[in-house]
């Protein structure tokens, strides 16, 4: 009986807890997080806030976690999970070895949004990852995700929480929209800071591999370790470049919104005229049109939703306003989306990447 309870077919009710993310706790809420950290060391599931997005959470040394996190999210069960820790002591029983490089960049970054690929050691299951020998560890900086990981034994496995091909949670709502009943706890962080997911930067080769671009830019990677690569796939066409991305997870068109997807790219004025005239055609063709636009530009659209995504003079804001925007389109029924493109260089890269990916690489060039 006992056993048939911890399916996830019957985990009817997924808790919510509210939690201040301040780091100071108050007495409820530290009982309310070492409840998830019992769920999570029996095997159950808990979504959780980070700095980055909302993660699905389980134990990262319990196979049955991860094929459950796996089931819940709809998730390629080849995609490898990132394993998070809340103190450099608990790295070496995960990793073979720690290269120069990791220890630099966790001096650097730690706790923070850096995912970095180590050799896995055996405590590793290969259920956490994908079937690698490799593991991707991170430490995040938010006090919620910290203290569940103390509570729960020191390994979280945890993607994104959002149902697979969606994009990653900012806020908790979206977390219960995608994951409500399939999981037993969702704690309640409020809305999250960076908004996009972590860099991930592998350390097996030489120099180090930035597979995926996030808050953490390839500027500030090699102010501490020198020379650092970018996989090309970050910004082009796989197919087009004839090579398949490195992360396994980059492979899959993620982040895709209902709506059909255009960024158009070209100066401020021409871009603005471009947009106006194609949401003008499609909405004659009977299209629901959609545009995310820069604060700089907002006022100057014409269609069914202009979206504000922040400004252009500071990235953080766009980072953080993207991926709602992506879902309100979706629960507003819009069919086609224009957005401004951006710059690819620090911080925008990773905007960069994700709307491209968003877009299935469809980008237009505004004359
Ligand atoms: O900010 C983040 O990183 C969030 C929060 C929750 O920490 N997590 C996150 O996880 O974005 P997920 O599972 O959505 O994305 C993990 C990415 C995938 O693209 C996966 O393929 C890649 O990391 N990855 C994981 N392990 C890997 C490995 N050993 N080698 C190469 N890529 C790996
Ligand atoms: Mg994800």
């Amino acid at each position: 009986m006992e056993q048939h309870q911890n399916q996830l077919t019957d985990i009817r009710n997924t808790r919510i807890l509210r939690i201040a993310s301040d780091g100071s706790f108050s007495e409820a809420e530290q009982a309310g997080l070492r409840e998830a950290g019992r769920m999570i060391r029996e095997g159950g599931l808990v979504a959780f806030p980070t700095e980055t997005v909302y993660g699905l959470g389980g134990d990262a040394l319990n196979p049955d976690s991860s094929r459950k996190i796996y089931a819940a999210k709809g998730r390629p069960s080849d995609n490898p999970l990132i394993v998070h820790i809340a103190q450099m002591e608990a790295l070496p029983r995960i990793v073979a070895d720690i290269p120069q490089a990791a220890v630099m960049l966790a001096d650097a970054f730690w706790p923070g949004p850096l995912t970095m690929i180590l050799r896995k050691s055996d405590a590793v299951p290969l259920a956490t990852t994908g079937g690698l020998q490799t593991v991707a560890v991170r430490m995040p900086s938010h006090p919620v995700a910290l203290a569940l990981i103390r509570e729960s034994g020191g390994y979280i496995a945890a993607p994104s929480a959002n149902t697979s091909g969606k994009p990653s949670p900012t806020k908790a709502v979206y977390v219960a929209e995608d994951l409500n009943g399939k999981i037993d706890m969702i704690i309640d962080g409020g809305e999250l800071g960076i908004g996009l997911e972590s860099t991930i930067v592998d350390l097996t080769v030489e120099p180090p591999q930035i597979l995926r671009p996030g808050y953490v830019t390839a500027e500030m990677l090699s102010r501490v370790v020198g020379e650092v690569d970018t996989d090309v796939t970050i910004l082009q066409d796989g197919a087009d470049c004839g090579q398949a991305p490195k992360a396994p997870g980059m492979k899959y068109r993620h982040y895709a919104p209902k709506g059909e997807l255009t960024l158009v790219q070209g100066t401020r004025q021409a871009v603005v005229d471009y947009i106006n005239r194609k949401a003008g055609e499609a909405r004659m063709a009977g299209e629901k049109v959609g545009v995310i636009a820069t604060a700089e530009n907002f006022a100057a659209y014409d269609a069914d939703c202009v979206k504000n995504i922040g400004s252009r003079e500071d990235e953080a804001t766009v980072a953080r306003g993207l991926y709602t925007i992506l879902r309100e389109f979706d629960d507003e029924q819009v069919t086609r989306i224009y957005s401004e493109a951006f710059e690819t260089r620090g911080f925008g890269q990773a905007i960069m990447n994700r709307l491209l990916k968003a877009a299935g690489h469809h980008v237009e060039q505004a004359e």
